[in-house]
């Protein structure tokens, strides 16, 4: 992710020590917080204090779906019943790309705003950044504000609603678009960006999509544990990543099952506002390295992608990280009473397991290729190895073979054994077992529902 960061011209000219000084940025700048508003209805009392802000024109940008299901209304009523104007850009998609922000920006101009309200996930929100920043920045094209600090001013004023519990890009630094042309993501880093108030409101989450619940809230987690292991750890994100993950593994299997349990979802909000915060200075590791190449090459949601990658590379980690997997454990609800340190490291990855079972994550990526994953691997280490405080070091056939474990299991057969026609099952055990022999990185988690859910 922090390597797009980064002017080619300035890779080339050492960006090993650049990205130990990005690494600085996020780690010790001070980074704003959002005042947070907080439970059911916190969007409409969003909408009132927004109302007496003084500005003379709001840019709601969300989408379609969320204007469908009306879950802008309760903030825009309050700012109609003030007598606030704002215009409705209600064209974001995921991961919006960069021709879409530029629309926005249009929108913005156009409509003579002067503050945005991001009302959606981290899509919306993430785009509403990039418009903010590109707004007072004119002179720069987007592919220019990409980086660190890239524009000399900083951006108009935001707010943010999330509907989604995952990204925690209401209070992180980052914005993240996407860029078809190279078909890749675009980040953007600036504390500025990080919105001036927030409304974490759990009504709006309540008709999420079980499976969008899971993915994006494995996205939290994955936020959690990754700045909990790596590097750049402090006692001050450790706090936030550890409840972070505790209100996860306790809430999460609620929001999925039954969306409409309030108090999940608001745990759930807030645990993705923590794990953001947490990992917004700590960063993230091979998961995210690995997932964003899925996300570009293949258009993964980036949960999902998340969500499908964690336990390969928590179990690679284990052997460097014990002592905080041991620790995580106790956030699990699990009973570690009597449990040598390696058994607790242990139970944490078996925990990992069974919630992604219990939502039904699948354990194969369907859209990956055989062909594909020397690059994925060498894309993903790339930027993990630029800028990424990883606990442990993986290696160009390490991560192939990590990458070639998550093949959709008709891929992953070997040649003799798809030619020949054999009982239901029988040949992807088989492939599975050759795949892990020939030394994948990681031992296979021994998930019951890996037919059913890939
Ligand atoms: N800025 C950051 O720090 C950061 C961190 C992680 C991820 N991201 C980025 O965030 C994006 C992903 O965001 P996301 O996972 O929140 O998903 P998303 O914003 O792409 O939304 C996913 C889908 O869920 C729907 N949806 C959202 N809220 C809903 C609700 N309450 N009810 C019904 N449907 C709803 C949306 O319409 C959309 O179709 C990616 O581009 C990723 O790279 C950014
Ligand atoms: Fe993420």
């Amino acid at each position: 992710m922090l390597l797009d960061l980064i002017p080619e011209s300035a890779q080339k000219a050492g960006l090993g020590a650049l990205m130990k000084g990005a690494g600085k940025v996020t780690r010790w700048l001070p980074i704003p917080q959002p005042t947070l508003l907080v439970g059911p209805d916190a969007s409409i009392r969003l909408g009132q204090s927004i109302a007496g802000f003084g500005h003379q024109k709001l840019l709601i940008v969300t989408d379609k779906v969320l204007v469908q299901l009306g879950l802008h209304r309760g903030l825009t009523g309050e700012l109609a019943k003030a007598g606030v104007a704002f215009a409705l850009f209600d064209e974001i998609t995921p991961d919006a790309p960069i021709p879409l922000i530029e629309r926005g920006i249009q929108c913005f101009q156009e409509n003579d705003c002067d503050a945005i309200v991001a009302i959606g996930g981290g899509s919306s929100i993430d785009a509403s950044k990039a418009i903010a920043l590109a707004i007072s920045n004119p002179g720069k094209r987007l592919r220019q504000l990409a980086g660190y600090f890239k524009g000399l001013h900083g951006p108009v004023p935001i707010y943010a609603v999330p509907t989604t519990a995952g990204t925690g890009s209401e209070v992180t630094v980052a914005a993240v678009v996407a860029d078809p042309e190279r078909q890749s993501k675009l980040v953007i880093v600036d504390t500025r960006m990080v919105p001036r108030m927030a409304a974490l409101d759990p009504v709006l989450m309540a008709g999420l999509p079980p499976a969008v619940t899971a993915a994006t809230g494995v996205d939290a987690l994955t936020h959690a544990v990754e700045a909990f292991i790596g590097r750049w750890a402090s006692p001050q994100t450790d706090s936030l990543a550890l409840a972070a993950a505790g209100m996860i593994f306790k809430n999460l299997p609620t929001a999925y099952s039954t969306g409409t349990d309030l108090q999940a979802r608001e745990q759930m909000a807030l645990a993705s506002t923590f794990a953001g915060m947490a990992f917004t200075r700590a960063n993230v590791g091979y998961v995210h390295a690995i997932a964003h190449q899925f996300g570009g090459r293949y258009h993964t949601p980036h949960g999902l992608a998340n969500a499908i990658v964690l336990p390969h590379v928590l179990r690679f980690s284990a052997p460097a990280i014990e002592d905080r997997l041991a620790l995580l454990t106790e956030k699990t609800g699990k009973d570690v009473a009597g449990l040598s340190r390696t058994q607790r490291a242990q139970a944490f990855l078996d925990a990992v397991d069974a919630l992604l079972h219990t939502l039904n994550i699948p354990r194969h990526l369907q859209a990956l290729r055989k062909e594909d994953i020397p690059s994925l691997a060498r894309a993903a280490l790339k930027e993990a190895h630029t800028g990424y405080p990883v606990p442990r070091y993986m290696t160009q056939s390490q991560c192939e073979a990590l990458i070639r474990s998550l093949l959709p299991l008709e891929a992953e057969k070997p040649a003799a054994a798809k030619a020949k026609p054999t009982k239901a099952g029988a040949a992807p055990k088989a492939a599975r077992k050759a795949t892990t022999k020939k030394g994948a990185a990681t031992a296979a988690p021994k998930r019951a529902a890996a037919k059913k859910a890939s």
